[in-house]
């Protein structure tokens, strides 16, 4: 059976680090309050000089360089963002010509905070019905520009960051118990509760680019339900159980959510991969900046089990299962 495996992984935030304390300063907030609702301590905010795309090619430089391959052997780009540098074209073709490559199809994927799966699902689908053997799978984000920094109940919660994956298409035995590689994915989308969470403005709406409005208990109830359903879904059929899950690698939306999803797999806290306390909400970013550092430093092995899974604007929710 044919299926996309991670040959390298890279992640990289902007240099800037705002603190909870410092952000308490301009806005009527505080430490306390932000650490308890969120488990967020502090976040990275890009320079005004560095766009979505530059951030987005900075990680996949990291990743091609863990891969051990030149961006030339790429046959495939896309990238999950929701804050693209332009309203067209697309910030993978912009990635693209940073790489010094042309040729492959680059594209941009939109869901949110869960664009990270929905382009990870399609790159692995691309790659399994013979669209080329390699793909650059990115997740890249400025939110900081779409934030209303007067707005206390959003702007403690979302940062910038990029994060991405090599994935590579090779034949495995087609035993989930032991294959390498994405094992199985499961993506949804409710456009019922697009007033929850969405950004007040567009080019066709508004002509502007708008900023996030957010009715975060709203969002919080729908995430709970949704995130638990999935990551049960994701599972079923593939002879796996929640005990085989090595790593868990949510979403860094919040870490009471983190805490109740893992709950709900009965996995201990220290089978889950944390960063929200210091990345923030990355949106796309978050899930493979997640991966980058907990592969960097060691936690994630080659042949660990890994369950993705996030949720976000639109709404839309999935997972990823897959072996590393
Ligand atoms: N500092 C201090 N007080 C604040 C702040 C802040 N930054 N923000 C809101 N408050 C106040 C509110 O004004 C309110 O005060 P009031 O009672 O006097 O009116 C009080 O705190 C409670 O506000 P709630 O919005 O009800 O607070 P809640 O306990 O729901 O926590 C939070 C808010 C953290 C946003 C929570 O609802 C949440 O995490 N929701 C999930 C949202 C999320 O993660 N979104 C990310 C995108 S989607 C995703 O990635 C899953």
């Amino acid at each position: 059976m044919r299926r996309s495996i991670v040959i390298g992984c890279g992640g990289y935030v902007p240099e800037r680090v705002v603190t909870n304390e410092e952000l308490s300063r301009t806005v009527d907030t505080s430490d306390e309050w932000i650490v308890a609702r969120t488990g967020i301590r502090e976040r990275r905010i890009a320079a005004d000089n560095e766009l979505t795309s530059d951030l987005g090619t900075r990680a996949a430089d990291a990743a091609l360089r863990d891969a051990g391959i030149d961006a030339g052997d790429i046959d495939l780009i896309v990238v999950a963002t929701s804050t693209p540098d332009d309203t067209f074209p697309a910030t993978a073709t912009k990635i693209q010509a940073n790489l010094g490559i042309s040729g492959p199809p680059a594209f941009d994927i939109q869901a949110v905070c869960t664009g990270f799966i929905y382009a990870l699902t399609t790159a692995d689908s691309l790659l399994r019905a013979g669209q080329g053997n390699r793909a650059l799978v990115i997740g890249a984000e400025t939110f900081s520009r779409i934030i209303d920094w007067n707005d206390r109940r959003t702007c403690v919660l979302f940062a910038d960051g990029a994060g991405a994956l090599v994935l590579e298409a090779a034949e495995q035995p087609g035993d989930t118990a032991t294959d390498r590689g994405i094992l199985k994915n499961c993506l949804h989308a409710d456009g019922r509760y697009r007033d929850l969470l969405y950004v007040d403005g567009g080019p066709s709406s508004t002509q502007t680019t708008g900023h996030l409005r957010m009715d975060g208990r709203g969002v919080f109830r729908h995430a709970v339900v949704n995130l638990a359903k999935v990551v049960q879904e994701v599972m079923d059929g593939t002879g796996l159980a929640p005990e085989d899950i090595d790593w868990l690698v949510p979403h860094q939306a919040n870490k009471r959510i983190i805490d109740g999803t893992a709950k709900k797999l009965g996995l201990s806290t220290d089978k889950v991969v944390l960063t929200v306390d210091h990345h923030g909400n990355t949106s796309a970013a978050s899930v493979p900046l997640a991966l980058a550092e907990a592969a960097g430093d060691g936690r994630i092995n080659r042949g660990d089990l890994l369950l993705l899974e996030a949720m976000g604007g639109g709404f839309t929710w999935g997972a990823s299962l897959l072996r590393w």
